[in-house]
């Protein structure tokens, strides 16, 4: 198949290139390295630096005629669109109407798109949150997600455009960035290594689905499938706390810093945990990489990576 990863250079994007490289795909990465990095981008991939709003995306979508669009670039910071929503909406819903408009015109039979769990439910009735939970995002970030949703439900009720959106837990990993919604475990370990002490923000009891990157991809790679399409959670249904991550690594990275807890962030969501159990039973996939197992690979990979 010949598909464009869009955030290919970034963390998630990066690693679905590879195992779509590897599979014997060809790949193509289009991705503006407003986050991503050069360093990340497959040698094996073809890629264009351009922005979601170029004026020359669509000529470019026309001319490469791709059968599938993996969507993963977005501005992908809960903060900054707290911060800047104007600039949130103009990166995630109105990047990703130029991307699906400009895969209207050129013949994309399917795009995948990269959703939030943890942000697009909002505060939850029930734990964990199924695919029938209601949608109630309160971060201009969540609200884009669920833009993009409708937006290509609209395009394949119209034009026959499939879609499989995964709503995503916490995604953490090797090439994590910082600033984004996993961005605790990416910290914590950097600070770790470097000898620097963590701040955990308040008392640290506020809880999360952290997914590992092997198991994201592989959901990734299920979503290939013709037979695969709709609304999925790719979580754990498993719900940890920021305490717990700071004991895990600071046992795993022998840090011998202090359990210090800052003033609490205004206005963050208290609990997030969703059920993977819709496309388990549908498609098989389920996750498989324990949360402790993960943080193992993860300070192994990223030592490995400073060496
Ligand atoms: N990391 C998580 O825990 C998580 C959870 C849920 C959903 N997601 C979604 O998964 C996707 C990938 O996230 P990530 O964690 O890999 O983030 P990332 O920042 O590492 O990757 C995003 C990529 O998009 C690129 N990009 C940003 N704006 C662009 C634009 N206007 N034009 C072209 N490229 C642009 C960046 O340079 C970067 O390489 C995003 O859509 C994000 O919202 C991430």
């Amino acid at each position: 198949m010949k598909i464009l990863v869009t955030g290919g250079a970034g963390f998630i994007g990066s690693h679905i290139a590879d195992a779509y490289i590897e599979l014997g795909h060809t790949v193509h990465i289009l991705d503006n390295l407003s986050s991503g990095k050069l360093e990340n981008v497959n040698k094996r991939a073809k890629f264009i630096k351009l922005d979601l709003n170029s004026p020359e995306l669509k000529d470019f979508l026309i001319s490469e005629k791709f059968d599938l669009i993996s969507h993963h670039a977005a501005q992908m910071n809960v903060r900054v669109s707290v911060d800047d929503p104007i600039f949130d909406a103009m990166t995630n819903i109105i990047g990703g109407l130029n991307l699906y408009e400009a895969a209207k015109l050129s013949g994309v039979k399917k795009i995948i798109f990269a959703s939030s769990g943890g942000t697009i439910y909002g505060e939850q009735d029930y734990f964990p949150a199924d695919e029938d939970h209601p949608t109630r995002p309160c971060s201009p970030y969540g609200i884009s997600k669920l833009a993009n949703e409708k937006y290509l439900f609209y395009y394949k009720t119209v034009y026959n455009i499939d879609f499989v959106s995964l709503r995503y837990g916490n995604v953490y990993g090797l090439r994590q960035n910082p600033h984004g919604e996993a961005g605790v475990v990416a910290i914590f370990i950097n600070k770790m290594l470097s000898g620097e002490q963590p701040v955990i923000n308040g008392d640290g009891l506020i809880t999360r689905d952290y997914i590992y990157i092997d198991d994201v991809v592989k959901a990734n790679i299920i979503s290939l499938k013709d037979e695969v399409s709709g609304i999925y959670n790719v979580t754990t249904g498993v719900e940890t706390n920021v305490n717990f991550i700071f004991k895990t690594l600071k046992e795993l990275t022998n840090s011998d810093c202090e359990e210090f807890h800052g003033p609490p962030k205004a206005g963050e969501q208290r609990r997030s945990v969703c059920s993977y159990e819709k496309f388990y039973r549908l498609h098989n996939w389920k996750p498989e990489v324990e949360f402790s197992e993960g943080l193992k690979l993860t300070v192994e990979k990223v030592k490995q990576s400073l060496k």
